[in-house]
């Protein structure tokens, strides 16, 4: 008699494969689920671990949670201009959700216990863990339980029959979701390496991006994008949309060195056009709409929020708060920005709204509505305090 269920969040990469039979073998599981995630990584890689996930384990499962994840986690991270360490986040955003799913799938099925791939020096295994941890379930996680190498792995995917496609010119580690891409690992783990042009698959170089820019508006409703030039699309197709023609004039790439949670410095290598166009353009507008205070204010809130965000701390009641005052704070920005796209800047021209704070009557040269006669009075008590203290100091030099 064995332990029961076990489901593992399967990618079918070489990792979460050897998972399936170790989990029996090692670790005395009768049965294993498997279940993949489409966030809207190539469409390949979701074919291929729906087939992997068939012939190997006893059950699997495929998710589609592209919609989901866009009106819940991106639309979320526009609002608050999401970025972490100066680029916009998408694994962070994805893994909770994936997490979530996979926990009421092992509900569902009375299963004893999750399995995921993590290594221990990641922030994924963070992301994971305190949504199963919620849900209280056991966690099995084979590469930081064991310590694994690459040549075991292979050796045991061999002797058990499984497919494996380790790539030895291309050993990189990569992340998609429809919001981003990461690259990471093999060579480019040193900081000091020249990433290859091989390695980018959503951004043009910028020798190759084209002499021409390309006009564009964004429309955004309550904080979140809605139309493409007037043109009214569904956020997953917009996300699409924009990818496709940010990236042909090479918009949001990253090359840097990151801090991970664990305090880990990494050389991480990321493509995200469309999310470089639409924070851009989001946060533009909220500078035509927002008051002087709430906009001061909000920057501190997004830092924050970004904060939670990638550490994957979703169930922290501060999180929920910060998206409370967030939301608030969009329920005017509403409004048009438009734009030039042209090697590698999102070059924003002009922008409107109808709940523009601008007030052409007010802060024109021309215009005579405040008398600035007025500003005399205002000057006299402005600094009042730091004033004086100065005064004083004149005084004893004196
Ligand atoms: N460093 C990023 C994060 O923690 C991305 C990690 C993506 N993983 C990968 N295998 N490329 O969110």
């Amino acid at each position: 008699m064995g332990k029961g269920t076990v489901v593992l969040s399967f990618s079918g990469g070489l990792d979460t494969s050897v998972c399936i039979p170790l989990l029996k073998e090692e670790y005395g599981y009768d049965r294993v689920i498997t279940v993949s995630a489409n966030v809207g990584q190539r469409e390949e890689e979701v074919i291929m671990a729906e087939e992997k996930g068939k012939k190997l384990a006893d059950t699997h499962y495929t998710v589609d949670i592209r919609e989901e994840f866009v009106s819940k986690c991106v639309f979320a991270s526009i609002k608050a201009n999401g970025l972490y360490e100066g680029y916009p986040m998408g694994t962070s955003l994805s893994r909770p959700l994936i997490a979530e799913k996979i926990a009421e799938i092992a509900k569902k099925e009375g299963a004893v216990a999750v399995a995921h791939g993590c290594t221990g020096k990641g922030n994924d295994q963070l992301r994971f863990d305190i949504v199963f941890h919620a849900y209280g379930l056991h966690i099995i996680s084979p590469m930081r339980e064991r310590n694994m190498t690459r040549e075991w792995e292979i050796e045991y995917a061999q002797q058990h029959n499984i497919p494996i496609s380790v790539d030895k010119k291309h050993p990189w580690s990569i992340d998609e979701n429809l919001w981003t891409r990461s690259i990471e690992g093999g060579l480019l783990e040193n900081p000091a390496y020249h990433p290859p042009e091989e390695i980018y698959a959503w951004t043009a170089s910028l020798f190759d991006a084209p002499d021409t820019p390309t006009d564009l508006s964004i429309t955004f409703e309550e904080g979140v994008p809605v139309a493409i030039n007037g043109k009214r699309m569904d956020g997953p197709a917009l996300i699409a949309e924009l990818n496709r023609v940010a990236g042909a004039h090479g918009i949001g790439r990253n090359n840097m060195i990151e801090n991970r949670v664990l305090g880990i410095k990494v050389r991480e290598i990321y493509e995200h056009p469309a999310a470089t166009t639409l924070i851009t353009a989001h946060a533009d507008l909220e500078r035509l709409i927002l008051t002087r205070e709430e906009y001061a204010f909000k920057q501190i809130v997004d830092a924050k929020w970004a904060e939670l965000a990638y550490g994957g701390l979703i169930y922290e009641p501060l999180y929920e708060a910060l998206n409370v005052f967030i939301n608030e704070t969009q329920k005017r920005v509403m409004g048009t920005v438009e734009m030039k796209l042209y090697k590698g800047n999102v070059i924003i021209l002009g922008r409107y709204s109808e709940n523009s704070f601008y007030s052409e009557d007010i802060a024109s040269f021309d215009s005579c509505t405040i008398d600035q006669r007025h500003g005399i009075g205002f000057s006299h008590f402005y600094g009042l305090q730091a004033r004086l203290m100065k005064q004083r100091e004149l005084h004893k030099v004196n």
